[in-house]
Formats: structure tokens, sequence, C-alpha cells
């Protein structure tokens, strides 16, 4: 299939910053250290396969997760496809479950395909581009979906674009977080409509500021002079859940929502606002036209109550949702959860910007079992951490340490500019780069083993790596984990706390999958040795562990299967095994989507999994409903025509 020249997409302006434009081809100038390192320690047998030189495999070498047993990838791997529809193994089947604009209350409307709605009819339904998503069971085929909003596809969103006040409310109702019962029925996921807990969270739903924050002076405005209440959430990409029952939404590219409507050309970005890309433009979304809480010549405020981590209790129709600025203002991606065996909350948080860090939050007091009111305040207070990666090892592993953000110390203080922690946090960028974080590949999805120590983390591509600073005029040559110059394809890192402590300070990491094109590559660019012709992808970002320790890897990348990326099709999720390093390519998303956002029924044998944006720029998707129907994104139940537990 041919499609049009990747966008090449300006920081400010862009629609969504996703880099699907690798049109500028680096693989030339491509850094050989990596390369002549790993041949050099392991000679030219064990690792090369056909022409290409190809750096060890860390988990097939060395398992960091103490596994043992056999490939636990049960299933068929499909090829790739450019396919308008969903490919799954034979054995598999799907089912749409939902899809933006359906309503999940009887006073809605059903999706409008002429209007595409207005701005009552899509506070009442579900809205675009569902990304992290989470089920919490009510009964084995019974529960409550709770999914985030990422943005508006605004081409198919408004087929007359934003012009009038209802454009921006039906726009800002299209965002935020959907929280809806589902009911498994005769073998089919329905929407429960009208369920007691189905509940809209948008961009203007009254949300708790908690933390180091909460009534600082650069979250204070006219509307909220105590700077205790922010209004709504909005681009929330993937999720976290905490043993506790509640859904977290991560706040991501929450700067694209503001602008001035003064002089744009007199406009001056702030030392925080360039960090965070907040200008005087927004990204096409208009809300400052009928909101003047988005004029920046008003409320020049607004972003600081934005840019967190929003802890939402689904079983709670009227909770007040809680931003948890403790765990830093960044370009959040998720959250990965996990009890440490002392008792402490960790949390493992990208931030999702090119050069960008890693960070870990460590809670103050500790979790209690079952009792979901004395954990119900965790995420409140407790410390968080940037990444250091230590340079590679002659395998492209090595160790790190965590480094805390704590006015006060490694040189956060008042003549800085740090006057106290709400000041760290606001701008934690500047104080993980002040304190020597090490600048990432676009971090996106954490998650971690639940049968082991090892986290992961999707460090999607990054087109600048080893060309410009990051957002904050910070240097970003190649480093450990970053070993690509102009990445193009993305890797999973893995990392194991020494001695398995989730709260310690140091780490030891590896690349459990350094993604590449084998077929016409012999470089790094090929990939690490568990990438084949077969299973090859780029660009991953959301990650999933199931119970049964498999990882699932999503991808949302240039999807022109020509070129650089010629073989590798649509978007698609694909399954890892931890222990061997095994990658099978699992499902295929349809024209244009990304494939984001995943979990399961409380058996196991229902994988949610989201399909976003098909369609996108104007190619010719029309899921799921086929025909000459508009692209929606939609909710996807995966299951097995035997019933069994998927993947297995
Ligand atoms: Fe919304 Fe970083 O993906
Ligand atoms: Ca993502
Ligand atoms: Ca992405
Ligand atoms: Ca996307």
């Amino acid at each position: 299939m041919q499609y049009d020249s990747f966008d090449d997409f300006d920081e400010v302006n862009s629609p969504r910053p996703d880099d699907n434009d690798f049109s500028n081809i680096l693989h030339k100038a491509m850094s050989r250290r990596g390369f002549i390192k790993t041949t050099a320690a392991f000679g030219t047998t064990a690792f090369v396969m056909g022409t290409a030189a190809r750096i060890p495999l860390a988990g097939a070498a060395e398992s960091a997760t103490g596994s043992s047993a056999g490939s636990v990838l049960g299933f068929q791997a499909v090829p790739a496809t450019s396919a308008d529809t969903i490919t799954l193994p034979p054995g598999y089947k799907h089912q749409v479950v939902a899809s933006w604009g359906d309503p999940i209350f009887s006073s809605g409307s059903p999706f409008d395909p002429v209007t595409r709605g207005t701005g009552a009819s899509q506070e009442l339904a579900l809205g675009d581009n569902n990304d992290g998503m989470a089920l919490f069971p009510l009964g084995e085929d019974h529960g409550v979906f709770v999914v985030n909003h990422e943005y508006v596809n605004r081409d198919l969103f408004h087929p007359d674009g934003v012009q009038t006040a209802d454009d921006v409310r039906k726009s800002k109702a299209g965002h935020g977080v959907g929280v809806f019962e589902i009911k498994k029925t005769d073998g089919k996921w329905n929407i429960v409509m009208d369920g007691a807990l189905n509940r809209r969270i948008t961009a203007d739903t009254p949300m708790e500021l908690t933390g180091p924050v909460r009534g600082h002076d650069m979250v204070k405005t006219a509307a909220d002079p105590e700077g205790v209440t922010a209004l709504g959430t909005w681009n929330n990409c993937g999720n976290g859940e905490t043993p506790w029952g509640t859904y977290l939404a991560c706040e991501e590219n929450f700067n694209g929502y503001f602008a001035t409507t003064g002089d744009v050309d007199a406009f001056e970005q702030t030392p925080l606002q360039k960090r965070y890309g907040v200008g005087a433009k927004d990204w096409g979304y208009s809300w400052y036209q009928h909101d003047e809480r988005f004029d920046l010549s008003k409320n020049p405020n607004e972003p600081n109550r934005f840019g967190y981590i929003v802890e939402i209790d689904p079983m709670d129709p009227n909770s007040v949702p809680k931003k948890r600025t403790a765990l830093g203002r960044f370009k959040h991606e998720n959250a990965a959860v996990v009890i440490a065996d002392n008792g402490h909350v960790v949390v493992y948080l990208g931030d999702d910007e090119r050069g960008e860090h890693l960070y870990r939050f460590v809670s103050k007091n500790k979790y209690v079992e079952g009792d979901k009111a004395a954990n119900s305040d965790l995420l409140e207070e407790g410390t968080l951490y940037v990444a250091q990666f230590d340079e590679a090892s002659d395998d492209l592993a090595g160790s790190g340490r965590w480094i805390a953000l704590l006015q006060g110390t490694h040189g956060l203080t008042a003549d800085k500019g740090f006057n106290d922690q709400g000041d760290v946090i606001l701008n934690t960028r500047t104080a993980a780069s002040a304190v020597g974080g090490t600048t990432m590949d676009r971090p996106e999805w954490v998650v971690a083993n639940p049968n082991g120590t090892d986290v992961y983390v999707a460090l999607t591509n990054n087109k600048n790596r080893g060309k410009k600073p990051n957002a904050g005029g910070i240097d970003t040559p190649v480093n450990g984990p970053n070993p690509r110059v102009g990445n193009l394809y993305g890797q999973v890192v893995r990392w194991n706390p020494v001695d398995g402590d989730h709260t310690g300070e140091s780490f030891e990491w590896d690349i459990y999958a350094l993604a590449g094109n084998p077929t016409i590559h012999d470089d790094l660019n090929a990939g690490s040795a568990n990438i084949t012709a077969d299973n090859m992808f780029n660009s991953p970002d959301g990650l999933g562990f199931d119970e049964n320790g498999r990882l699932w890897i999503q991808t949302d990348g240039n999807y022109s299967n020509e070129e650089q990326f010629a073989g590798m099709g649509n978007n698609q999720m694909l399954c890892g095994d931890p222990a061997t390093g095994e990658i099978r390519r699992f499902l295929v998303g349809p024209i244009s989507c990304e494939v984001t956002g995943v979990t399961w029924s409380p058996d196991r044998r229902t994988l949610f999994v989201g399909i976003q944006h098909p369609g996108e720029k104007g190619l010719p998707s029309h899921f799921p409903d086929g025909g000459d129907s508009v692209p929606r994104s939609s909710i996807v139940a995966v299951t097995r025509e035997d019933g069994g537990i998927i993947g297995t």
C-alpha cells in the first residue's frame, strides 16, 4: 500500500507528537561504538545471523528473570500485514466492545456519522482515541471498565472544523476518562447502559490537587485562589492500577491545549513554559478561543495544574479524582505500581519526550493489604527519583542508580530556583536534569513482571538522539540504554533492582529487545538477536504483563511498510517471553491505527486491547464498521474459539 510521506510534526503545532516521521533516515550516521564493542567481546559466531552482526540477546545469555521454564508463548505467530482489519492467530477471534461516540447513558444518542455528535451527546458517550485501560471486576463476567480518551482526531471528530463554543464543549468531552460497566452475555461483552458506576470524566471535571504543589503560588488562579482544585484532565495516555482498586490516568501532552489571545510574536516563554512546551500557540484544539482558562494572557498559571498522575476510584462515581503531584510533573506515559517487599509503594514512570527521563516514586507510608481506606492516600507523600544509567558494558548492559529529587539536596536549592518541594515538582524535568538523570529515547510504558523483580520500559524512538539537545537544552549523545544515533526503531530496556529491592538505590539493566530491520541492516539497526524477519516491528509503546509472565508489546510507529519499515506492516501487538527473549507477533491492527491499552477479564480468557486512531491522516481505514463508515477508535475483546486462556 502506498502512503503519503509522513508529516514532519512541528513541536509546537503538531496535532500529536508521535514520531512517525522517519523521512530523515540516519542509519548511515549511526554510531558504530556499541556494535564494535559487542562483536569484540562476543566474537562473530554466537551473535551473527546471516549477514547481520547482532547484539547478544541478554535474556538468552543470562536471564534477568530467574525463570528457566520453556516458552510461555502458546500461539502461532501472525505475519505482518497492511490489511484494514484485526489479524489474529488461528483459533482466535475478536469483537468490538465499544467505540468513540457510543453512549453509556440511555439519555444519550447513538453515534451520528454525519455530525459526529454535539457537546451534549459527547458528554454522555465514550470519548475519542482510547488509550490506557483497566477492568475492575464486579464478578466473573461483569466489571467496570476504565479507559483514557487521550485526545481527539480533529479531522474526523469535527467534520466542519473547530468553530463554535459547542465544538469546544464536544472536544473537551471527547477527552478525559470513560468509566462504564461491561457484562458478558452469550459470549459477547457489552456496555451496561446506565450502569450504576458509569461516569464520564472530562476536561472540566473538578479534581483535587494533592501533594507538594497543593496550594503553591504557581498553581493559584483567579478561579481557584487557594490552588487546590483543578478542572479536568486531558491527554491521558497510558494508565496504572493500584492494588487498592484505583485507576491512574496519566497526563501526557497537556501543553498543547494552551495559547494566548495576545500578541503571538511578542509572547516570551518563561523557562518553565519552555521546558514543558507551553507556548503562544496550541496544537489546533482551539479551547482557548472559547474558554479563557486556556488563554495564557489571562491565566498564566493554569498549565501548572496539569502534567500529573490522576487517581480515580472507579467504584464511587461521585468520588473526586486526585492529582498526585508527588509523582512528578512531566509528560506522563503510564504508571507501573509495585508493592516492595518492605511494604512501600513504588511507582515507575516515564516522561515521553525525546531526551527526557525515567522516574521512580517511593511512598512514605506502607501498604496495608486489604485496607482500602488506609491505602487511599499512599500516593500523596513520598520521594521521587530519576534514573541514572551507567554506560553499557560490552553486551549493552550495565548498572544504574536512582537519584532523589528532594529540595535542599543534590543542588536543588533556593539559589537554583528550588525554594521548596513544590518548585521541584513543578519543574521536575529541570530538577531531574540538574542531578544527572539520563536522557532517554522517549520513555513510553513501564511494566513490572508479576513473577519477578524485573521491570521493562519501552523507549519508542528518538530521531534527535545524538543530534539535538532535549527540551531543556541538555545534550543527548548516545548512552548505555540508548545506543543508536537518530534511533528509528526503539528498544525495550529492562532493569532489575539490586537484591530485588524496588526501594533500593541501585539496579542492573540490559536491553530486552532492540527493535530493528534485519532484512536491510547489518549493524545495530538490525536489532537484537531476538528480532527476526518474522517478528520485526518499530516503535514499542504500550506494554503489559499477564499473570503468567508474558510480556505484551504494542506499537505506535511507522506503518508505511516501506523502506526502513518494509516488512513490518501496520501497528501491532507482540508477545515476549522474558526468560528466553522469544517474541511473536500476536495481533495486527487496521490501517493507520496505533495499538495501545491492554487488560484482561478475571479468568484471563478475554484480552481487551485498544485500537486508536484508525484512519488518521486521512488514510483509508473504515474500522470497525467497514463499508464507507467513519473510522473510530475502539476497544476490542479477543477470545479463543475454544474458550481457552489467552496466549497459552
Ligand atoms: Fe501518548 Fe507517549 O504516547
Ligand atoms: Ca503511548
Ligand atoms: Ca507513542
Ligand atoms: Ca497514538
